[in-house]
């Protein structure tokens, strides 16, 4: 993907990484990437359960008017958070906007939403690790694993040391 984007934006890119989740990705990917990109990063946070209303608690410090941005997830499901930022970030005229992601769950998406860089494409199973967590752990596993919920729910750190040995 990093060699995708570089041949895409000869002229430059602003990565914007979707906080917390996509920070070992883009950090990995920044590493790889033959052009020079600036990178800048934006939080949201939901604020009702299942409604897909979300708002934004970290936003960006750089001005994207005419820049070419592509953001950067660690995995899209319903689509909701990047339909969302989609169109926030649009409404800041941007010269171009495209989307990347490490993971795609598209057998779950609620609003169809572009994505050009997609890393893999998962099922309907939960994973953790490189940024991704559970109840905001475990984000520091060097890889992504894949967890069953019912067993991480009764006793995390057990089953996540079972997972993932060191
Ligand atoms: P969406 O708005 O439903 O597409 O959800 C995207 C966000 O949900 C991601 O950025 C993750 O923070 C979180 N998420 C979705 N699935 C998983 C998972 O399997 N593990 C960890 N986080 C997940």
């Amino acid at each position: 993907m990093a060699a995708e984007i570089s041949a895409a934006h000869t002229d430059g890119v602003v990565l914007v990484a979707v906080l917390k989740g996509s920070v070992p990705f883009m950090a990995d990917m920044v590493r790889s990437m033959t052009v020079v990109p600036v990178i800048d990063f934006m939080a949201i946070s939901a604020y009702a359960a299942d409604t897909g209303r979300v708002r934004i608690v970290k936003d960006l410090d750089l001005d994207i008017m005419g820049r070419d941005v592509v953001l950067v997830e660690d995995i899209v499901d319903t689509g909701l958070t990047l339909h969302y930022l989609l169109a926030e970030l649009g409404r800041r005229q941007p010269r171009s906007l495209e989307a990347c992601t490490l993971l795609d769950r598209t057998s779950r998406r609620i609003i169809p939403t572009p994505v050009e860089y997609r890393g893999f494409e998962i099922g309907d199973e939960y994973v953790l690790g490189y940024g991704l967590d559970y109840a905001q752990r475990y984000r520091n596993l060097d890889r992504v694993v894949v967890g069953d919920l019912t067993v991480l729910r009764d006793d995390p750190d057990a089953y996540v040391a079972s997972l993932h040995p060191r």
